[in-house]
Order: structure tokens, then sequence, then C-alpha cells
């Protein structure tokens, strides 16, 4: 049977640690408030003369090595990711020139915090129906210069971070389903109702006669906006439902699964999903307490965090599970 498989896993978060204690300082807000409501303790800002791209560049090279190809065998890129380098054109083309790989596509997953969930399932697809064979997955956010760092955003602000997480995802020959590395299963979804629950109003075509007016910055729409206790109360929710359907389709149970990758948004999210799935914390690999939020990074970082100390392994069967502006939820089932 041909099939997907994860061949190599990169991450990358910038050199710059920003602690709670520095938000003080700028946010109106304490490392207790913090900690207390988050889990995050640190988060990495990327420097600014440092774009997307870069970040996603150093993510892609560590999973190139990891899977042990030529960076010739690459033959498309997507990048997930909803901060791209510059508006047009996407952050891919800009990944792609860096790489050097001039002729491969590319495509670009907007689908904010379950983009690395949902370029998994789109990699899968090419996989299996021999189109492709060798798709580098990049995850990668550079949230800090998107963020209102004044008072008015301190709830969104605390959050959200920069970071990069890669994957090599390539075609594989199933003879042992049981036993082989592959993709058993990808589940993706979305309500659009819910769109301005998390949002970044400005710039935009909706908006009036002007795409852009400096007004917009002045009324703060050019920054993240949440409907925090909402995006909470679907994101306890679709997580556990989307991770179970997975796991159906993967005629799988929810206690064959050696390790869990949740979307790091929140601590006490993934509290919240480990208590309804009924999950000991150690089933789990949570990232958000040096990481922050870094949206479509963090599954893919959670993942390279994970095998760097020794927990995610070979031969593993992993859950991985999504919710995000959308809102979006999704997730997948596949041996390691
Ligand atoms: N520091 C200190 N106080 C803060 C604060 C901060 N950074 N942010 C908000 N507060 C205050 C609020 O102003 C409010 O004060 P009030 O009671 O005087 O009005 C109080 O803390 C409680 O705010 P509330 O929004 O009810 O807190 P919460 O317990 O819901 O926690 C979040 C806020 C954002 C941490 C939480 O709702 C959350 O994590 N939501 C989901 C966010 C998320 O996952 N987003 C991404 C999805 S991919």
């Amino acid at each position: 049977m041909l099939a997907a498989h994860i061949a190599g896993l990169g991450g990358y978060v910038p050199p710059r640690a920003v602690h709670n204690k520095e938000l003080e300082k700028i946010l109106d807000t304490t490392d207790e408030w913090i900690q207390q409501r988050t889990g995050i303790v640190t988060r990495h800002w990327a420097a600014p003369d440092v774009g997307t791209s870069d970040l996603a560049l150093e993510a892609a090279q560590r999973a190139i090595v990891d899977a042990g190809i030529a960076l010739t065998e690459i033959d498309m890129i997507i990048m997930a990711s909803s901060t791209p380098d510059h508006d047009i054109p996407g952050g891919g083309c800009f990944l792609q020139a860096k790489l050097g790989l001039p002729g491969v596509p590319y495509f670009e997953v907007k689908q904010a915090c379950s983009g690395f969930v949902y370029g998994l399932s789109l990699a899968d697809q090419f996989i299996k129906t021999g189109h492709k064979k060798c798709i580098l997955l990049v995850g990668v956010e550079i949230q800090s210069k998107l963020l209102d760092m004044t008072p008015r955003g301190r709830a969104v602000s605390v959050i959200f971070a920069d970071g990069a997480g890669a994957a090599i995802i390539k075609a594989t020959e199933v003879k042992d389903k049981a036993k082989d590395s592959y993709i058993h299963s990808t589940v993706l979804h979305a309500d659009g109702s819910f769109a301005k629950e998390l949002w970044i109003p400005a710039p935009g075509t909706a908006l009036g006669a002007a795409r852009i007016i400096p007004k917009m910055e002045e009324d703060g729409l050019v920054y993240l906006h949440m409907n925090a206790r909402h995006v909470f109360s679907h994101a306890v929710t679709k997580m556990p439902e989307v991770m179970k359907e997975a796991c159906a389709l993967a005629n799988t149970g929810l206690e064959q699964i050696d390790l869990f990758f949740f979307h790091q948004a929140n601590l006490r999210i993934s509290d919240h999903v480990a208590e309804s799935l009924g999950l000991k914390p150690e089933r789990m690999h949570n990232t958000i307490q040096k990481y922050g939020n870094t949206t479509a990074a963090t599954i893919p970082l959670g993942m390279w965090d994970a095998l760097k100390e020794g927990k995610l392994k070979r031969g593993q069967l992993i859950g991985i599970s999504a919710f995000g502006a959308g809102f979006t939820w999704a997730a997948a089932v596949f041996r390691y």
C-alpha cells in the first residue's frame, strides 16, 4: 500500500527568550497572572531583521538532516502560517528561494493553529495519489510583530509567540499496517460563522473603499482580537472530539496511542482536553510553558522538542489535534 510517513522533524525558536517578568514592564500584567491563567513562563521573539521564512528555513534544514534526504528530493513545499513575510506573495515562495529549490511548487495554508494538521492532510493526499514523493511541510509564525504591545492588548499579547517546526513527509510502501511508519488518518473541520471571534480585521478588502488607512492602527484593528472565553470553550470541546474522530477513522482506540500532541493554546485548555479523553499527563507533551502559543508551529515544534528529549520514538503511534482561528479544528493519527 502506498502511503505517506514522517521521515524527519526539525524545529527552531529565535534566540531571544522573553520571560513573563519582561512583559510586566510593558503590558500591565504579572508573572503570576500569566502562569496561573495560561501556564506560560517564557516565549521567544524574533529579532527585527528576521522574517517568518528565516525561521522556517532553520526548521526545514534541521528536518532535512533528520530525514537524511538530499535537498533536491523535495518536490513540494507546504507552508502553514498566518504571519508570512509579506502579504503577497505567500511566505512559501520566500522559503523556496532561500532553500534554493527553483521550480518546486508551494502551497500556503492559512488555517492558523490548525494549519500544520491541514498541511499534513494535504501532503498525505498528494503522496497517496502518487503525485508527489517528498514534501516539506513547515508550521511557522512570527506573532510578536502582530501583537498590541500596550496594556490594551494584554490578554492576547502574553499568549502568542514565534517559532517554527518542520516535517519531511515521504512516500512509503506499507507492508505491515500494524508496525510500519505511516499516516493512518487525518480529519479536518471548519466553521466560518465564528471567524470574527479570533481575527485580525485590518488591512482588508471588506472594510470600505480603502484596504488600509492610518485610523485602522489607531483603533487597534491591525492587531489580533480574541473572544477569549468563547475560544476557550470551543477549544476544549472540539480538540477531544476531532481526536476521537481521527482514532475511529484509523481503526484504533485512544488507549493504543503512545503520545499525544495537542495545540498549545493554554495549559488549562490542554488539561481539560486530557481530562475529557481520560489521559494521564505522561501521555501528552506540553511545550507552552517555554514556547507560548506559536500557532501553526506548536505541534511540529512540540514533536521536535519531544524527539530531542527522547520522548518521541520511532514505532510509536501518535495522535495530534489542533483548534484555532476560523474556527478550524483538525486531528491526525500516524505511526512515527
Ligand atoms: N494580565 C493580567 N490581567 C489580565 C490579563 C493579563 N495579561 N489579561 C486579562 N486580564 C484580566 C482581565 O482584564 C480580567 O479582569 P477583570 O476581572 O477585572 O475584568 C481578568 O484578568 C480575567 O479575564 P478573563 O478574560 O476572564 O481571563 P480568563 O481566565 O478567561 O483567561 C485567557 C484569559 C486569554 C488566558 C483565556 O481565556 C484563554 O486562554 N482563552 C483561550 C485563548 C486561546 O487559546 N487562544 C488561541 C486559540 S488558538
